[in-house]
């Protein structure tokens, strides 16, 4: 039976029709499979090769890294099934990638947060997203965090009063937790000027959507086959992600019309020094002239959500975790925090954190070896080349602190917890793109300082009041870091501590 003819007839307009696209895929698959990389086979790609236990897919993707980097190699090619995804290994590359003012497209791994954070700042891209930066970063100004300390401060205490009953019991526990809603309290605070009391009341709705949403989110981004909407909702996720979808919009809409209210029935009191601000003020203060929309406002409110407490609450629970497991290093701290506070239990300064030089090593060791975000991407939307390696449009970019922070050609013995990797002396001999832990370039972390000001304080004030030590059963090692959305440690962290 010979070909229809109508099929000889619509073929040829077929690929008039998608010359563009073919020749685009072709392009696509040539440059990429010319990059070393893990063997792949047509449609599934690498991802046949997988480890599907997430705690074994750390030590694999670190094993690649640290294959091809000893190869000399600078980039690993993925296909994750039909999509490229290149791993950039070496700190050059990733400094031109992250210095480009060109590439600031993210990859597909962020859209299952669309319907959370919309367009907000971590997401937008372009013109949009580089008027956004500009107009945002003020709010980010040394002088406007000072005024957020009093909110650290407070919370912390309120931390390490929840833990005292451990210390006095001294049996072993997991401390993330504890961590995680201290955290969430000071994001709560200082992002939208209101208290969920996260630390005291656990089972508040909003509190209990933040953690859900952020499992049901990693659970679609880590299996393709519920990026398919009706197998989404088949499995019941979807209906489920959409009802705690409710609860945070709705949550973050009433406070920004209440403060909307305030703000309009008595703008000057914003201004009056006693009154504790928000962003969300500095955000309704754009708005009144004219510069961000009710929704604008909404979305940036849930980034800072988002991006705001999962972060630091991970890096500091790493810390945690590093220390009970070197107590030389505890002895140093708690030096450090003895010179600073003396035996007081006076609230924390500016002038004290700046002088907390060790605890900051400690806290920067701890994200080189655990960085809270352990990758992030980017979508190339012109061929670019580095090093004769062409990235042809459409390739996804990963750039990935977990195996540049581990590279043994840049850090002498990359497994090992010594903070002293943050001497000054050290500092200045590596390549800088070699700690990249808060990204860099234009699209950096805006919320940098933010999360140092608030690790400091929280962990001085656990250093003043504690010891910590981890159960001698347990391996350093054996608690290992997942590659969620953030790092999260497989075990939590389980610690002991004692009053001191
Ligand atoms: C230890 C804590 C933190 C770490 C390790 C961290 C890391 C990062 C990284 C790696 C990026 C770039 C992501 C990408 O390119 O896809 C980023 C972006 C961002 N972070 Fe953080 N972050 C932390 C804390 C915070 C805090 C406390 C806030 C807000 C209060 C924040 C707000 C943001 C925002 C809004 C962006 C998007 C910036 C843009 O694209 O212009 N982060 N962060």
């Amino acid at each position: 039976m010979g070909v229809p003819t109508w099929c000889l007839a619509v073929l040829p307009i077929l690929v008039v029709l998608f010359w563009r696209r073919i020749v685009d895929r072709l392009r696509l698959v040539y440059y990429v499979d010319k990059m070393p990389g893990p063997f792949s086979i047509p449609i599934l790609g690498t991802t046949w090769q997988f480890q599907w236990a997430i705690e074994k897919f750390t030590a694999q993707l670190r094993g690649w890294g640290e294959y091809y980097a000893s190869q000399g190699h600078g980039v690993v090619r993925i296909w994750l099934g039909p999509k490229p995804f290149v791993v950039l290994i070496k700190p050059e590359y990733a400094k031109i990638v992250l210095e480009s003012n060109e590439l600031i497209t993210k990859g597909p791994e962020y859209n299952p947060l669309l319907p959370w954070l919309g367009k907000g700042l971590l997401i937008e891209t372009g013109d949009k997203w580089r008027v956004r930066r500009k107009l945002l970063t003020p709010a980010f100004h040394f002088r406007v965090l000072e005024d957020f300390l009093t909110t650290h401060d407070e919370q912390s205490k309120i931390f390490v009063e929840q833990l005292e009953k451990f210390a006095e019991s001294g049996e072993q526990f997991d401390i993330f937790p504890y961590v995680k809603r201290c955290a969430l309290d000071i994001i709560c605070e200082t992002a939208m000027g209101t208290c969920v009391s996260a630390q005291t009341n656990p089972k508040h709705p909003y509190v209990q959507a933040v953690q859900r949403m952020n499992e049901l989110i990693f659970m679609q981004q880590r299996m393709p086959w519920f990026w398919l909407k009706p197998l989404w909702y088949l499995s019941g996720y979807g209906y489920e992600a959409d009802q705690q979808l409710d609860i945070l919009l709705s949550f973050t809409r009433k406070v920004i019309r209440d403060r909307i209210q305030d703000f309009e029935a008595d703008p000057g009191a914003f201004d009056r020094p006693d009154k504790k601000k928000a962003f969300l003020d500095l955000l309704l203060s754009s708005r009144a002239e004219g510069g961000l929309t009710d929704v604008d406002i909404r979305e940036e409110v849930d980034t800072f959500m988002f991006e705001g407490h999962d972060t630091t609450s991970s890096s500091m629970g790493w810390t945690l975790w590093c220390v009970a497991h070197h107590p030389e290093i505890l002895k140093k701290i708690q030096a450090e925090v003895d010179s600073v506070f003396g035996s007081s239990a006076r609230s924390c300064t500016s002038e004290d954190l700046k002088q907390l030089k060790y605890l900051e090593k400690v806290i920067k060791e701890s994200l080189r070896l655990f960085p809270s975000v352990p990758i992030f991407t980017r979508r190339v939307e012109k061929d670019f080349e580095i090093d004769g390696h062409l990235f042809p449009k459409n390739c996804v970019i990963g750039v990935t602190p977990l195996m540049i922070h581990q590279n043994p050609a840049v850090y002498d013995n990359p497994d090992v917890f010594d903070p002293e990797n943050f001497s000054e002396e050290r500092v200045t001999k590596r390549h800088p793109f070699a700690y990249i832990p808060f990204s860099a370039g234009p699209r950096n972390c805006i919320g940098q300082k933010f999360a140092l000001m608030e690790e400091k304080t929280m962990l001085s004030w656990f250093f003043r009041r504690f010891n910590i030590t981890a159960d001698s059963q347990t391996k350093f090692e054996e608690n290992i870091p997942c590659p969620e959305i953030i790092l999260k440690p497989s075990m939590g962290i389980p610690v002991q501590i004692s009053k001191r």
